[in-house]
């Protein structure tokens, strides 16, 4: 599935409406160049949950956890990755990440995923439960193609 979007808003928008498609244990793979709009995607995913809280991009802290209170969903727990300074898997195993990754009541999003992809190998992840995602910036600068396998 392929969607054009032309603004953060429209990105953010997306991500919310993915917000239903997502089951408990789903690991959202977010590829996509600096700036891509991998967080703004996230960003609408965790509006789609009704989380409050500013989403701001864990490029320093590795990992940030969200508690999703909104009484009619299943997915308690929203887990948002950002590995684009991880310089060895172990030191996402250290702060935790390994015992999110494809638990029943969460969802996990991790951007630059592909800095990781032994250790999602590694685990024990159901295949039906990735969803990969890629952003594509467009020659127009406020556009990006966003595909979804
Ligand atoms: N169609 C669009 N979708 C998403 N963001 C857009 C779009 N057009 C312009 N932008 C801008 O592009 C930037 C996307 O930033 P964002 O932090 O979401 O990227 P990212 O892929 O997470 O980058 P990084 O790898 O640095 O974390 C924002 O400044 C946003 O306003
Ligand atoms: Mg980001």
């Amino acid at each position: 599935m392929k969607k054009i979007t032309n603004s953060f808003k429209e990105t953010a928008a997306f991500g919310k409406e993915l917000t239903a498609k997502l089951t408990g244990g789903t690991i959202v793979l977010l590829s996509g160049d600096l700036g891509a709009g991998k967080t703004a995607l996230t960003k609408g995913i965790a509006k789609g949950f009704g989380i409050k809280n500013e989403i701001t991009s864990p490029t320093f802290t590795l990992m940030n956890v969200y508690q999703i209170n909104k009484k009619t969903s299943q997915i308690k727990t929203l887990v948002h990755i950002d590995t684009y300074r991880l310089k060895d898997e172990k030191e996402l195993i250290e702060i935790g990440a390994e015992d999110y990754l494809g638990k029943d009541n969460t969802v996990c999003i991790i951007e630059w995923p592909e800095k990781i992809s032994k250790l999602l190998q590694n685990t024990n992840v159901k295949k039906n439960k990735i969803i990969s995602i890629s952003i594509e910036h467009q020659p127009n600068s406020n556009q990006r193609k966003i595909s979804l396998a």
